[in-house]
């Protein structure tokens, strides 16, 4: 087992990844409700339940589409009717989509009970478990609504993978790929050497204890160092720029980690132009991301101009300016708020052509 102890603004909490007896790890005082959407309920809901005791399981459709206000308020109508107070835990079992709802009615449900994460997708695992952010979406964008509420304590279990299909897997190791790039050089070479087993069956449990505790690492000292994202929070977003305009713009045909897979080559070829970084560094990460199945290249039909735009109205810009986070070295990113609107235009239409 391994244990990582999270001291920010806001919480004080334990990650556990694998630990040697769950229904220790699971124990909390309270009544409990048990939230999982409709794909994990088949498959984990009867061992969360055996070790977490709950009040009760609510049960939604699985999908970002359910990652809405209706859901919420029914998460926190069942709450209610089952009378729990504010001792109460709600228990998110699933990835990221029941994270974020869960952690938000948790927020809300009573002006806040304790939440307790049990991520089940790797995405959820190395990244949206772990930092407090929740939201849901609206019909305006997506995560528009949400507050920062940290878990009480966050539990994985890398065996839970297991069921998980290729493509989630894949859009996890591109989430993984980032946290290599932006803190971590030794987990980027645990990548290189490891690349073809990620997919192999049985799924390799201790690899994926090692990359989920490495990843856990750096997201866990970047939230702690800025937990409600005014400074260094912002590495978190490599490769999301260029990332979210893709998937926005591919009508979501990409999924997230595949948009942030393409975000990072263009971030990195970008890096390069601008002399933030060598051009080996933009070859290695390309050879990682193709290793690992991923996708490189911008698909076809999408427009740099509309590109462009999409980065320049993302939640994260800053009155229309684009801050793109940049690759130095594996392991080091910075923050660049000053290249010029022009350049990023040229940028796109070269490598978009
Ligand atoms: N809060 C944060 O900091 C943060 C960070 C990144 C992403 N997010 C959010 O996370 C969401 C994406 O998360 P996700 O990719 O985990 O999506 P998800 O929760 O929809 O899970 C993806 C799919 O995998 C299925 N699944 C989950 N665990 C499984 C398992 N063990 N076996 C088989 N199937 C399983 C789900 O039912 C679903 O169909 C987005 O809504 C995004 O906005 C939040
Ligand atoms: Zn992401």
């Amino acid at each position: 087992m391994e244990k990582l102890h999270i001291s920010c603004d806001g919480g004080d909490y334990d990650i556990l990844i694998a630990p040697e007896h769950p229904e220790e790890a699971l124990a909390l005082p309270g009544g409990k409700l048990l939230v999982c959407d409709s794909n994990v309920a088949k498959l984990h809901r009867a061992w969360a339940e055996k070790l977490t005791a709950p009040a009760d399981t609510f049960v939604f459709p699985a999908g970002e589409k359910a990652k809405n206000a209706d859901t919420l308020l029914a998460i926190c109508r069942r709450a209610a009717q089952l009378k729990l107070d504010r001792g109460a835990t709600f228990v998110a079992l699933g990835g990221g989509v029941t994270g974020d709802l869960t952690g938000f009615a948790a927020a809300i449900y009573l002006r806040g009970v304790e939440v307790m994460q049990i991520p089940t997708t790797l995405l959820a695992m190395v990244d949206s478990s772990v930092g407090g952010k929740t939201a849901i979406d609206i019909p305006e964008g997506k995560n528009l609504v949400g507050a920062f509420h940290q878990p009480c304590r966050v539990v994985i279990e890398p065996r839970l993978l297991a069921t998980l299909p290729k493509r989630e897997l894949g859009n996890g190791l591109a989430e993984v790929v980032k946290t290599a790039v932006l803190g971590d050089a030794q987990l980027f070479e645990l990548l290189e050497s490891n690349a073809r087993r990620l997919f192999d069956a049985p799924l390799p449990e201790d690899l994926y204890a090692e990359i989920i505790l490495r990843c856990c690492r750096v997201k866990s000292a970047v939230v702690a160092a800025d937990a409600h994202e005014h400074g260094c929070r912002a590495f978190l977003n490599y490769g999301h720029t260029f990332g979210h305009a893709l998937e926005l713009l591919s009508g979501f045909r990409l999924a997230h980690g595949e948009g942030v897979a393409i975000g990072m080559v263009l971030a990195a070829k970008l890096a390069v132009r601008l002399g933030v970084c060598e051009a080996e560094l933009a070859a290695r990460q390309l050879e990682l991301l193709r290793a690992l199945g991923l996708p490189t290249l911008v698909p076809a039909g999408i427009d740099p101009r509309a590109c462009l735009d999409a980065m320049r109205g993302d939640k994260k810009a800053r009155n229309g300016r684009v801050v793109l986070i940049l690759p130095e070295a594996i392991g080091k990113v910075r923050a660049v708020g000053d290249v010029p609107p022009e350049i990023i235009a040229d940028f796109l239409r070269e490598v978009f052509a």
